[in-house]
């Protein structure tokens, strides 16, 4: 079958570069790029772990750099989460391959025009190269065919009450997007916090004894606690790893495990809530407009042995 070809625009980060150890193994999308953006930490730290990772995976794919701040905002990093260089404290072999000499936005939009019109977007960062890509590119809506987002959050947040990361990064890159006219499906934490590996689960990771696997073992049993190393990721009692980014990845590869509806969605830009997300699709009053995808669920154990499936090719 030939699979679709996807950009990963991402902010390595260790969900990000769980998505991406198991975006070599995807069966129905292959990547024909990273782009990098600022986000979980700094762009220099982004890049190189993308760089990095991808070397050390031998995942021949380009890796571009691109935005090192949001389009108007100083920029937020998460290094409680991810580390100060994005890895958990974990090191990766220092990459040889450099980035390609364009930035993320005239990439994106070159590999756009070469596949006339087939290009998907998995956007797991903060959405700055989208967003600038979009205003330097106004026919680029016409080339990308889907973005399947990490971001925005329904019920509650993680880097405020209200908001979530990557959308609370950059909420006008956010608004660029949703508005864009480019089919999206959005995949918030209310969906992400459903798609975790257990401290128990991962054990299977670490027994299939490869060098790639055990360093998705190893980063996803660090990011169980905060970098900091005194509290849980999950709320609930449950010692787990929140796979925000290879969830977005996994829908964007196969959604049939998931279950995902066609409502309006947009973001808030302004006051001390920018970068929430609001959508009709749990809401009485209903906009005349759909304008994406919010995914809703996913059916947790499916999403585990699909992992453990993806894993077990390296
Ligand atoms: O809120 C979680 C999201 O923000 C994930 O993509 C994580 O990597 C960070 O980018
Ligand atoms: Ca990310």
């Amino acid at each position: 079958m030939n699979r679709r070809p996807i950009i990963i625009d991402c902010d390595p980060g260790y969900d990000d570069i769980q998505a991406l150890i198991l975006a070599k193994q995807c069966e129905n999308v292959r990547v024909v790029a990273v782009t990098a953006v600022s986000g979980n930490v700094a762009l220099k730290y982004t890049e190189k772990n993308a760089l990095a990772i991808t070397e050390y995976l031998g995942f021949d794919v380009p890796v571009a750099s691109g935005a090192e701040r949001p389009l108007f905002r100083d920029p937020l990093f998460a290094e409680e989460h991810h580390g100060e260089e994005g890895l958990l404290g974990m090191n990766l072999p220092e990459p040889s391959k450099k980035v390609v000499d364009k930035k993320a936005w005239d990439f994106i939009y070159d590999i756009a025009v070469e596949l006339k019109g087939e290009l998907e977007i998995v956007a797991v960062g903060p959405l700055t190269n989208i967003a600038i890509a979009l205003m330097k590119y106004p026919e680029l809506k016409d080339l990308v065919k889907t973005i399947y987002i990490m971001g925005g959050a329904i019920l509650s947040g993680n880097s405020r009450f209200s908001t979530e990361f990557n959308i609370h990064v950059d909420p006008e890159a956010a608004k660029r997007v949703f508005e864009s006219g480019i089919p999206f499906y959005l995949c918030p934490l209310d969906l992400t916090r459903q798609s975790y590996i257990t401290d128990e689960e991962i054990v299977k990771v670490e027994e299939m004894g490869n060098k790639e696997t055990k360093f998705f073992a190893d980063i996803t049993k660090l990011s169980m606690v905060t970098f900091s190393g005194n509290l849980p990721q999950r709320k609930d009692g449950i010692v787990g790893s929140n796979m925000h980014d290879p969830c977005t990845l996994l829908f964007a590869d196969d959604n049939s495990i998931f279950d995902f509806e066609e409502c309006y969605i947009n973001v808030e830009t302004f006051g001390k809530n920018a970068g929430k997300t609001v959508t009709d699709c749990y809401s009485d009053k209903q906009a005349e407009v759909k304008n994406g995808y919010l995914v809703k669920s996913v059916d947790r154990k499916a999403f585990v042995e699909r992992v453990y499936s993806l894993l077990s090719k390296y």
